[in-house]
């Protein structure tokens, strides 16, 4: 199913300033994997990530999202293909009520009243927010809004999924309802984030950023647990992985969303 892989072969991207934020960047990933981007702050994850959902056009090299390479002809239909969910809620609910927007998508996509209301219910319930259908969403907490924003992807059903810092500003309790629902996700997704304790939770494959280059592309169990390469990295080990500063026991077991958060 070509319409779920993403193949980079020396993807260049340069923004309008002259800042170089992507460098020869190559890799393939295919259908179903689930692959976290992580990186200093300035690595470049929010500009593959963009470039991936049909944002922006790259500068130099080759990108093929889905069926299409990535160019200004192609961006309409690979917006289609990826459902990609911004840093910032706030830039993607825009409707008087959480059900309007997550209805938004299916109904510009000339579907019927029918399917656009069967998509609109089954977007809600799946991310749990069911509740909050007739709400307004500015008046919602950072995790309803997150949800509410994820629905709204979800709705368009997209062959990929791409979310951009998806855990900030999430309590505890949201961020482990959010791994659960990531989890659950079958199609190929992509989390750009420095919460290295979420890709450990939610991606089997990890890929390094560092001044827009790829450092490291691999396991995520094994390349998180190299602490000094992370360092070089200006990355921290993942809690999970980290021994515990009082008695210096590494937390072992495989859901460190569970041990990590209080109950
Ligand atoms: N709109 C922009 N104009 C110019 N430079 C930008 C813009 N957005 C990001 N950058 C620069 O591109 C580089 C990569 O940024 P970004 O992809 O946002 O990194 P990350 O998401 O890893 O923090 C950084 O040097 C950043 O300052
Ligand atoms: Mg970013």
């Amino acid at each position: 199913m070509s319409h779920h892989i993403i193949e980079a072969n020396e993807l260049e991207y340069a923004y309008p300033d002259g800042t170089q934020a992507l460098r020869g960047v190559s890799f393939r990933i295919t259908h179903g994997e689930s692959v976290g981007i992580v990186g200093a702050n300035g690595a470049g994850k929010s500009t593959l990530l963009m470039l991936i959902a049909g944002c922006l056009v790259p500068s130099g090299g080759n990108l093929r999202t889905g069926d299409f390479p990535v160019s200004k002809e192609t961006l309409a239909r690979i917006r289609r293909t990826v459902g990609v969910v911004f840093q910032d809620p706030d830039d993607q609910l825009f409707m008087p009520t959480v059900g309007e927007d997550v209805a938004f998508g299916p109904t510009n996509m000339e579907l019927s009243a029918t399917e656009v209301e069967r998509r609109t219910t089954a977007a809600l319930e799946s991310v749990g927010a069911s509740r909050l259908r007739d709400r307004p969403p500015y008046r919602l907490s950072g995790g309803e809004k997150r949800r509410a924003a994820i629905a709204c992807v979800l709705a368009m059903s997209p062959d990929i999924l791409a979310l951009d810092e998806p855990t900030s500003g999430l309590d505890p309790s949201a961020r482990r309802s959010l791994i659960f629902l990531l989890r659950g996700f079958a199609h190929t997704k992509l989390i750009a984030t420095h919460d290295l304790d979420l890709v450990l939770d939610a991606c089997d494959r990890v890929m390094v950023l560092c001044e827009g280059r790829i450092a490291a592309d691999g396991p995520a169990r094994s390349v998180l647990a190299d602490g000094p390469a992370l360092a070089k990295w200006g990355l921290e080990a993942p809690l999970s992985v980290q021994g515990c500063p009082i008695c210096g026991r590494r937390a072992n077991g495989s859901d460190s969303a569970q041990r990590r958060d209080p109950v």
